[in-house]
């Protein structure tokens, strides 16, 4: 899809990647739509980008259904709002791990429910769903985050069966660990020197190329591509690598 002219609705724009692919789609010519809950910070990138913008709390879903008829219509639409949490299953309260399933799943469902639609009858659009390789991979003491990733991933497969006759693409970029408030937010402070944390802005390139050049999987760095290879083709020699590594 050739990205100048389009209009593009960005889901967590206040912060990190979100904000990075406002920034990075309003530089190559796309009407950005931005939402997030923080106001300040939205009416920051706005102004960066020129976008509009809406305030939405996405674990609402009678706020995500605003959100869709605010926005509609759209060309793209970045399902990249998120949050995690980290600590041992037992330990996570309910509420939060609800949260995470609305937010990271729920609102990329109905969300894209809504606006595939409209792409269908214009017979142009694209989605892009932002991930993690913990979806891949399956992440110990992120059990719930890694879960609803794994969600999104299956779930951006079988929509991009549905929809590929109708000229729509659907993508999915799997970030590793990226330099954003998202570790702070998800209490905990990343402190591995491997794989080594990537810049929003380098994630935010990768979601322009993948809308451009319609690519179905993303990894951000790319070698990430090659343990999600091994965790589906040969199972046990990853487990048995990913237990000695930690
Ligand atoms: N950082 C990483 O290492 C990493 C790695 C792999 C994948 N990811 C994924 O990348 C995406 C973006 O994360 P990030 O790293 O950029 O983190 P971030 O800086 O914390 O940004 C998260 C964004 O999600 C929005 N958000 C969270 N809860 C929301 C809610 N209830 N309603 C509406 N918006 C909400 C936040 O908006 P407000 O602040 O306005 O509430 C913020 O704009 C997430 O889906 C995350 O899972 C991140």
């Amino acid at each position: 899809m050739d990205l100048a002219g389009r209009t593009a609705l960005i889901t967590g724009a206040s912060s990190g990647i979100g904000r990075a692919t406002a920034i990075e789609l309003a530089r190559r010519g796309v009407r950005v739509k931005v939402t997030g809950r923080d106001r300040g910070a939205l009416e920051e990138v706005g102004a960066v980008t020129g976008g509009e913008l809406l305030v939405a709390d996405l674990a609402d879903v009678e706020q995500v259904d605003r959100l869709a008829q605010w926005a509609d219509p759209v060309d793209i639409v970045v399902n990249n709002a998120g949050l995690g949490w980290a600590g041992p299953l037992s330990a996570i309260e309910l509420c939060r791990a609800e949260e995470m399933v609305r937010v990271n799943l729920l609102a990329p469902i109905r969300l894209t429910g809504l606006l595939l639609p409209g792409m269908i009858e214009r017979h142009r659009g694209h989605v892009v769903n932002v991930a993690s390789i913990a979806g891949h991979l399956g992440v110990g003491w992120e059990a719930v985050y890694s879960a609803t990733k794994a969600a999104l991933i299956t779930l951006s497969d079988s929509v991009r069966m549905e929809v590929r006759a109708s000229g729509i693409g659907v993508s999915v970029v799997s970030p590793g660990p990226v330099k954003t408030a998202f570790f702070d937010r998800s209490g905990h402070t990343y402190e591995q020197r491997f794989p080594r944390m990537v810049s929003p802005e380098r994630v935010a390139k990768v979601v322009a190329g993948a809308i451009r050049f319609n690519r179905a999987e993303v990894f951000v760095p790319r070698w990430l591509a090659f343990p999600a290879w091994l965790h589906g083709a040969w199972p046990a020699l990853y487990r048995r690598m990913a237990a000695r590594s930690g």
